[in-house]
């Protein structure tokens, strides 16, 4: 079981290993955008402090980051997606979803 901090609350939750942090946003009652829950619509991107606290991402996930224009590295996650190791301590910003458009990067405003 790793510790996970939300910013910028500062609110901290319990993250079993393997929990998605949207999960784990959830059960702890912290707000959080998201829509689709399944990797489709892209409005669940946080920015983590340690990439290694979360598994490491699938294609899918890549794709629509890359599709947004956002970061691939791990640094940004889907947290619909990113799936805590329960290994190691970590913040997730998710004032960071304020700053894009799931929108951003299409042309025709559909994912
Ligand atoms: S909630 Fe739709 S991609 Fe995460």
């Amino acid at each position: 079981m790793s510790k996970i901090t939300f910013l910028p609350g500062q609110q901290t939750a319990e993250a079993l290993p393997d929990q998605k942090i949207l999960v784990t946003a959830r059960k702890n009652k912290i707000e959080i955008r998201f829509g689709c829950a399944s990797c489709r619509c892209g409005t669940c991107g946080v920015k983590v402090s340690d990439p290694t606290a979360f598994a490491p991402m699938k294609p899918d996930e890549e794709t629509l980051l890359a599709r947004m224009k956002l970061p691939t590295s791990g640094i940004v996650r889907l947290a619909c997606q990113a799936r805590a190791t329960g290994a190691v301590d970590t913040s997730v910003d998710i004032s960071f979803q304020d700053t894009y458009s799931p929108d951003d990067g299409d042309e025709d405003g559909s994912l």
